[in-house]
């Protein structure tokens, strides 16, 4: 048994998870993986009435229980500060050691894509992006608040550790797929003490991996380029708050944020996958919002689980109904959420008779 903790969380991510989920049960059953699901109620409905954002002992039971984590989105207006989102998303993340945020960037139909005349295998990239450290570790202060002179400072922590393991995780990642050029990007023209830990770390994982060509960019180049040339990339790895910019940009470039899939990894423990999209309230419970993002994160946590045969079944599925427009309006289609999960399982059907 492999059970699987499901959190569809605020918004949209409950529209998307309950679509998701019919994917993967049906997926469960047609390939036997003996999977087991197990949703759990967190976000801003139970935030607001009993005050628990994370409940006590959730790392511990995710840690020992699970095999993996699905989560939808999180965030909701009726908590102003999203104080709840922090608690739970960055909470797992940090707290359960998720140092690698893993977001690939794969055009599905060139119709997707904004540029003028990329072909689909033009886009065809990985991000990873540090996610236990850098800007998001809530380090600052304040001093003198509301006033004229007042001060706030932001802190950045970049440890030798984070830096080198997830640049030793982008390294991996090329050499076991054959790729044989990484990227990484920092902006330590300005950024002197970070950058200079990055560029050392990055100079000395590097010559671990002599057939792997390596390149250097500064983040403000890298957008330029990733719109210019997006074809130049196979692999991108950077800190956390350049990670977060620059896959809302390779969003963009395989169809927006209801396409994009990333799963956040422990290489050593338990992982969670979520789609990149938010959870969008103005959108939520109207069946308009595109559950391809989420059904391509659950083929991404499959691919994890070491079910490839699956993942490839469920991504071909969607990129069939993408092809013949069987599609959320987002991405040029007239269908609903459920609609376009209805096609995708149509699909699945097909490549389960196949098999037989
Ligand atoms: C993301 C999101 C989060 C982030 C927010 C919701 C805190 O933008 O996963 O990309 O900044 O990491
Ligand atoms: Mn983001």
């Amino acid at each position: 048994m492999k059970p699987i903790a499901v959190i569809p969380g605020d918004g949209i991510g409950i529209d998307v998870t309950r679509e998701c989920m019919r994917v993967l049960k049906r997926v469960n059953e047609v390939f036997g993986l003996a999977l087991e699901f197990v949703e759990f109620d967190w976000g801003a409905e139970k935030y607001l009435n009993e005050g628990v954002s994370l409940p006590a002992g959730a790392f511990d039971m995710l840690r020992n229980d699970f095999s993996a984590i699905l989560f939808g989105a999180i965030g909701d207006p009726r908590v102003p500060d999203n104080r709840h989102a922090a608690d739970i998303l960055l909470g797992m993340r940090f707290g359960l050691d998720l140092y690698a945020n893993v977001r690939p960037v794969r055009l599905l139909h060139e119709k997707l894509c904004p540029l003028k005349n990329e072909r689909a295998e033009d886009v065809n990239f990985i991000v990873m992006r540090e996610n236990t450290e850098g800007a998001y570790v809530n380090a600052g202060g304040v001093f003198k608040k509301g006033t004229a002179d007042e001060i706030a400072t932001q802190e950045e922590f970049h440890t030798r550790k984070g830096v080198e393991r997830i640049i030793v995780f982008a390294f991996e990642h090329a050499h076991k797929h054959g790729i044989g050029k990484v990227c990484m990007s920092d902006k330590s023209n300005v950024m002197r003490y970070a950058g200079d830990l990055w560029q050392r770390c990055f100079k000395e994982v590097s010559s671990r991996y002599p057939n792997i060509k390596t390149r250097h960019l500064y983040v403000d180049a890298l957008t330029l380029l990733m719109v210019r040339n997006p074809s130049d990339f196979r692999v991108i790895v950077t800190n956390n708050m350049f990670g977060d910019i620059i896959t809302d940009l390779a969003a963009a470039l395989q169809g927006g944020l209801g396409m994009a899939a990333s799963g956040n990894i422990n290489p050593n423990g338990v992982s969670l996958f979520e789609p990149v999209h938010g959870s969008s309230p103005s959108m939520a419970g109207k069946n308009v919002a595109n559950p391809m993002g989420s059904i391509l994160t659950a083929a991404m946590m499959l691919d994890h689980l070491g079910f490839v045969q699956p993942a490839t079944a469920i991504e071909d599925a969607v990129r069939k109904c993408v092809a013949a427009d069987k599609t959320t309006s987002d991405i040029g289609g007239k269908l609903g959420t459920r609609e376009v999960t209805d096609e995708i399982l149509k699909h699945i059907a097909k490549s389960a008779k196949g098999k037989e």
